[in-house]
């Protein structure tokens, strides 16, 4: 039995013996319906319903609670089959037909969800759910413009997304790691703005753009090279407007980046044997780091997000996404 398993039945007597109002706390992995993976991102409507997820099979679960888990609110794929697709969890051909959402995001004014998937690029979905609408990018599964990370800007509504390569597809980022990956450096970092429907391209020839996060304040927005362990700043306002430098160089890969309501920052951040959520100011300074060893120690995490004093973790590979404090 590991640790937090320890710690979680210690914490689950306690529940038992004392509060009946607190169990989904207790609760530190939500589980995908089998044999469903791939919690790559996660992200909460305007009412705190969720985490909602991405997931290997195309679709975009929401969780509604420790008895009926996760539900399926959306898919990404025009072309999505159900019969193949519902619980398809391999790297294959037959996942660019059922899509691969990877960054999610709300815009919580509208209620729209907007999701960066790896075969069909920028897609939205209305407050409802059901199926996405393609904003930006292919409309057919075989491009290989390999969207991944996002993140919406509260104030503006304007979405940033990152194409993590266009060298290669998600169905190839297995190989992609042993190999392709280090030296590619087709990635870029993009904006839509749903108020013209303007697409932009901020930064080229990035090294797979992996996360993004717009700052609180709304002047520079970051982006995570993954196979060059770093994390760039590109400014949006003030005098630096337009121009990008180094935000910070990190001891292992970065994958999405997540801001909290204080204006720092979690990004995953993983090495070959070590998982871990890392928080930094918005310049840059490490505050706090979480060892995601034992949750996600071979899948790798991809995303650790700070949601109402609660920490939420997702990983690509993991059948799981986590709900911890530190
Ligand atoms: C935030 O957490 C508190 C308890 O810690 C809870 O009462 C409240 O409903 C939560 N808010 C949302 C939006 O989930
Ligand atoms: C979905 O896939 C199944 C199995 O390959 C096939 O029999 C069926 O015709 C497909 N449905 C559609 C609508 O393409
Ligand atoms: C993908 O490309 C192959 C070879 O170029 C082609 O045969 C196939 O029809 C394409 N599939 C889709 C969904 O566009
Ligand atoms: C943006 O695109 C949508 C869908 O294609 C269209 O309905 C809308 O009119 C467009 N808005 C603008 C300002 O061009
Ligand atoms: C930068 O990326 C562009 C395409 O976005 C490409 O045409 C160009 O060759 C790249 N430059 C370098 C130095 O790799
Ligand atoms: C940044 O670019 C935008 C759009 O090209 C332009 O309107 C703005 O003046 C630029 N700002 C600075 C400080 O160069």
């Amino acid at each position: 039995m590991s640790k937090s398993m320890v710690v979680t039945v210690i914490l689950l007597a306690i529940f038992l013996l004392c509060s009946p109002s607190s169990v989904a706390i207790l609760l530190n992995k939500l589980q995908l319906p089998p044999p469903v993976i791939g919690p790559e991102a996660l992200a909460f409507d305007r009412n705190g319903g969720g985490p909602y997820v991405t997931s290997s099979d195309g679709r975009i679960f929401k969780y509604v609670g420790p008895s009926e888990g996760f539900k399926e609110y959306a898919y990404t794929s025009p072309n999505r089959n159900r019969t193949i697709c519902d619980g398809f969890s391999d790297f294959s051909n037959i996942q660019a037909i059922c899509g691969r959402p990877l960054g999610l995001g709300f815009n919580h004014q509208t209620g729209d969800l907007y999701a960066a998937d790896g075969y069909y690029g920028l897609v939205k979905v209305g407050p409802n759910g059901g199926k996405a609408t393609q904003l930006v990018g292919p409309a057919q599964s075989n491009s290989t413009v390999f969207a991944n990370g996002l993140d919406v800007d509260s104030n503006t509504g304007i979405v940033y997304f990152t194409i993590a390569s266009t060298k290669f597809q998600p169905k190839d980022f297995p190989t992609a790691l042993l190999t392709g990956g280090i030296g590619d450096n087709s990635g870029s970092l993009l904006s839509y703005d749903p108020s013209n429907n303007q697409t932009t391209v901020f930064l080229r020839n990035l090294t797979f753009a992996s996360g993004v996060a717009v700052s609180g304040d709304g002047s520079f927005v970051l982006v995570s090279e993954y196979f060059a362990n770093r994390i760039r700043r590109v400014w949006l306002k003030g005098p630096k407007a337009n121009s990008s430098d180094l935000f910070m160089l990190l001891a292992g890969r970065p994958d999405n980046i997540k801001r909290n309501s204080r204006g720092q920052f979690w990004i995953a951040v993983n090495t070959v044997t070590l998982s871990s959520g890392v928080r930094v100011t918005e310049n840059g300074i490490v505050l706090q780091i979480v060892s995601l060893v034992e949750e996600y120690g071979l899948e790798a995490a991809s995303e650790v997000q700070e949601y109402n004093g609660t920490l939420y973790g997702g990983s690509l590979l993991a059948s799981y996404a986590i709900i911890f404090t530190p």
